[in-house]
């Protein structure tokens, strides 16, 4: 395990031994001892979850730092920093190191990109009402920062809209297309396009390496892929992808705890050395890597558990890419068999989604509203031990009777058990036998 031997204030070392065997199920649950028992945890997608020997390593590194501030500043944590880095870009194939810098989570990495955005509509770079082109699926704090930093500098924001439940790329892709036209209409011009990569509600994996290459022909001057889901949940390759900037949380799919975020920033990208940290400190000026590493003082613990992470996803056949294989195949099962339960249909095929996928409740639970989705999630967290996100998707025009309006966002993840969906299955049939409806319930 690699964990700082703090007894001695010597550097953490990440000594290799010998695999004997792959982590066993008894192994696993004692990893995630931490977990409430109670609950049928199946919304890995929102908080993530951290196995208690890299909440261990983080320990070890927190007592490093106050056991003597001095000498963990200057001997341990730039070195320590870079090597996270150094992981982080093998894992995502970036180019050149410099390319990776590593922040708190993924708002701080799009208020990075969105901050240079604001200022190049301040200093007349860019004219009032040129465009930046959003998913409207993107996540709600993406669209407030897009609020702040580009609608209030003067530029026009133009919506993707998307279909829900969706069949195929080529819908997604077609109103990209679409929306691409729409924004340059009057001869205006697109400055940026924030793309998801996994989006978060109704969760669905985009195809971004197609829009980015569309993004490329039609003449968008950036992208930003807001890829907040992606590292550990799905094939995650920079120079693939070939975005401006990208971003993933560390701290959803990838085991480290709350919180650490890289952003790549593509070193051809002309803008990508105008990038600043938002809080300024001492290495202002030095390059977004070196200034997001030293942000003034406070705990830099979760960004130092990268080599613990990495020795634990080995411990799995496969290391991640067989954690990603597995997640996926079993999400899929668990929602084709919640489906077939309740009479209803997955919001995607399974080829658009990776390790979450979006399952339609009975239609007769009464959903018809984005309260009464937080109101049904609340219940089956208090009434039943399950945690799940609800998801409203209003009916369409023409839609009548008993049409699906609910569904929920179920996760895989290694700690999960064919328990936890029996549960909610469970918890859904007996609400539907009881003549529940989310009329039912209070304010
Ligand atoms: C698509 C997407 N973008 C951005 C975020 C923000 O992540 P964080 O709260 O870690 O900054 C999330 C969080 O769930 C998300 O799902």
């Amino acid at each position: 395990m690699a964990s700082p031997t703090h007894q001695n204030g010597d550097v953490p070392t990440n000594n290799k031994k010998p695999k004997l065997s792959f982590i066993t199920d008894s192994e696993i649950q004692e990893e995630f001892s931490h977990h409430d028992p109670s609950v049928a945890r199946i919304n890995n997608g929102s908080f993530g979850c951290c196995p208690s020997s890299v909440i261990s390593s983080q320990h070890q590194w927190q007592l490093l730092n106050l056991r003597q501030p001095d000498h963990f500043y200057v001997n341990h944590l730039k070195k320590s920093i870079l090597h996270s880095r150094t992981i982080i870009k093998n894992l995502v194939n970036a180019q050149h190191l410099d390319e990776i810098s590593i922040v708190d989570n993924a708002s701080t990495a799009t208020t990075i990109v969105l901050q240079q955005t604001a200022w190049s509509f301040h200093e007349a770079r860019f004219n009032k009402g040129d465009v930046v082109v959003v998913l409207h699926y993107a996540y709600g704090a993406v669209k407030k920062s897009i609020e702040a930093y580009v609608a209030r500098a003067g530029g026009k924001v133009i919506e993707v809209p998307l279909p829900f439940p969706v069949k195929s790329n080529d819908e997604i892709v077609r109103e990209f297309r679409s929306a691409l036209e729409r924004g340059r209409s009057g001869g205006k011009r697109i400055r940026l396009a924030v793309i998801d990569h996994v989006t978060s509600m109704p969760s669905v994996v985009i195809p971004v390496k197609e829009l980015v290459k569309i993004c490329r022909e039609e003449g968008v001057d950036q992208v930003f892929v807001d890829a907040a889901h992606a590292i550990g949940c799905i094939d995650v390759d920079m120079q693939e992808i070939g975005a401006d900037f990208y971003t993933s949380n560390l701290h959803k799919w990838l085991f480290c705890p709350p919180s650490i975020a890289f952003l790549y920033t593509r070193r051809s990208s002309s803008k990508g050395s105008d990038l600043h940290h938002p809080v300024v400190s001492h290495e202002y000026g030095n390059g977004l890597a070196s200034e997001s590493a030293w942000i003034g003082n406070r705990d830099y613990s979760a960004q130092l558990v990268v080599p613990a992470v990495l020795d634990f996803v080995n411990r799995f056949e496969g290391g991640i890419e067989g954690i990603k294989k597995r997640n996926h195949d079993a999400v899929v099962e668990m929602g084709e068999m919640l489906a077939a339960a309740w009479g209803t249909h997955l919001g995607s095929p399974p080829e658009m989604c990776a390790s979450m996928v979006m399952v339609g409740l009975p239609a007769c639970l009464g959903i018809s509203s984005d309260s009464d989705a937080m109101k049904l999630r609340t219940h089956l967290r208090d009434d039943f031990g399950v945690e799940v996100p609800i998801y409203f998707r209003p009916p369409r025009d023409g839609e009548v009777g008993l049409v699906v309006t609910g569904y929920a966002r179920i996760s895989h993840q290694v700690y999960n058990r064919v328990d936890d969906y029996y549960k909610f299955r469970d918890a859904v049939n007996q609400l539907v036998s009881d003549g529940f409806t989310c009329a039912l319930l209070s304010k």
